[in-house]
């Protein structure tokens, strides 16, 4: 299961046309040492990958649609048989050309060289500052160097632009094939919690179900997990982005797993939680099914049209609507959202756009007042929790929390295709209902 030529193609043509006279510039991902010398897997950058399915270090992408004869110009590694017989395969020069489509492709080495006959005709540079302080320099170079001569020549790029607002609306509406990535990304990532959700039992260390879940992964063909994985027992809960996963499983604890997996480079992004031992104490139930219900109307809130915080805003009403209930806020509703009362239990944002990176590129607001309205292709997260943490600290003119809440965390999350006819939960096949919590076997 890959994407097609023809559709990365299609993505440089759209790209190219929102373009225009312009020049695009995009650098691979670096790589990154993790001891000594060993490297990191390597990892494609998201935008360079949507645009070329290249998939090595040491390249750049040239987008010039106003080029007379090469559009799509790749730099890359060329062959080294000696370091391919270190570190791997590389397509080289000719390979780009042959199996990537592009229009002309060079050696890396040549960059300096080659690059300015795509940009010296451009009315403007599209290229991302990133965080390669040398690469910015070498195309700040080239622009002031191409700038200097515009008296002589009368035409040079007159201004840099980022990419960003061109590429990602691109990157934010979801392809056939990309859906089908996508799915299987999910698919894995629900037979991983599933695997976990029987696995898990009293007296195991977190990290065994985090092995658990990443032998799912691997197993069924994933790249791996697309985050580090996210095991917490009891407390641990209560820490967004436990990682440790060194703790053992208590009697009577909440477990919360938020775990999924890269396919293809697509992401799934699953959590869940439920009680090891198989029954919920009554404060648990209390909170969960608060967050179940938060999450269940937030889902029907994705609705074409709907603009992108309707989410959020659900949610939260929800959540503080049941937190009153259970006397842990008190007041108006009203005040206790607009003064953000409720954030010691629920401090983060209800999801986030999902794809090629977990927390995927493109806006969520059109300006500063205006949300983004949902559309079909668009995939998100959809995960509310409430967080008691031991040492939570109510907001001004809240109670204090009594100490039978404290140390209870709850997410749940699950990846949300906005389609026509509603929303599609792509995760659905692992078990949430209290119910089904309670009766799981292990
Ligand atoms: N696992 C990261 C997130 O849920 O956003
Ligand atoms: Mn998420
Ligand atoms: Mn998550």
């Amino acid at each position: 299961m890959n994407i097609s030529p023809a559709e990365y193609r299609q993505r440089r043509a759209q790209l190219m046309e929102k373009i225009g006279q312009g020049t695009a510039i995009f650098q691979s991902a670096p790589t990154a040492v993790m001891h000594n010398d060993v490297e990191y897997v390597f990892r494609q950058d998201s935008d360079f990958f949507y645009l070329t399915g290249f998939n090595e270090p040491e390249a750049v992408a040239v987008l010039a649609p106003h080029h007379p004869e090469h559009q799509f110009i790749l730099f890359v590694q060329p062959k080294d048989p000696e370091k391919e017989t270190w570190t791997g395969y590389r397509y080289g020069v000719e390979g780009a050309k042959e199996r990537f489509g592009a229009d002309v492709a060079y050696s890396i080495a040549e960059l300096e060289e080659q690059l300015p006959q795509y940009l010296e005709k451009a009315d403007r540079i599209y290229y991302h500052l990133g965080r390669d302080h040398h690469f910015n320099e070498v195309v700040l170079n080239h622009w002031q160097r191409l700038m200097a001569n515009y008296p002589k020549k009368g035409i040079a790029p007159r201004a840099l632009e980022n990419p960003h607002p061109l590429i990602h609306p691109l990157r934010q509406i979801k392809s056939q094939e990309e859906l089908a990535l996508l799915r299987q990304a999910c698919r894995i990532s629900a037979e991983a919690h599933n695997r976990a959700q029987l696995f898990t039992q009293v007296g195991h260390y977190e990290y065994q179900i985090q092995a658990e879940i990443e032998h799912t992964f691997r197993l069924q063909g994933a790249l791996g997990p697309a985050y580090p994985s996210i095991v917490a027992t009891g407390a641990n809960a209560c820490i967004l982005h436990y990682i440790n996963n060194d703790a053992q499983i208590k009697e009577n604890d909440l477990i919360l797993i938020d775990a999924g997996c890269s396919y293809g480079y697509y992401n799934g992004d699953i959590t869940r939680t439920f009680p090891v031992s198989g029954k919920f104490t009554p404060e648990q139930k209390a909170l969960y099914e608060i967050v179940l219900e938060a999450q269940r109307q937030a889902i029907e809130a994705v609705q074409v049209g709907n603009p992108y915080n309707q989410i959020h805003d659900t949610a939260v009403r929800v959540l503080v609507e049941g937190l009153k209930e259970l006397g842990l806020l008190v007041g108006d509703s009203e005040e206790i959202i607009k003064e953000e009362k409720y954030k010691p239990f629920y401090m983060h944002r209800t999801g986030h756009w999902l794809g090629l990176d977990v927390h995927d590129a493109g806006a969520y607001k059109v300006n500063e007042e205006t949300w983004l309205s949902l559309q079909p292709g668009q995939v998100l997260t959809v995960e509310p929790g409430l967080y008691i943490a031991p040492d939570i600290k109510p907001a001004e003119g809240q109670p204090e929390v009594p100490e039978q809440w404290r140390g209870i965390g709850i997410r749940i999350e699950d990846d949300v295709l906005v389609t026509a006819s509603g929303p599609e939960v792509l995760t659905a096949d692992v078990p949430k209902a209290v119910a089904d919590l309670e009766a799981r076997k292990n």
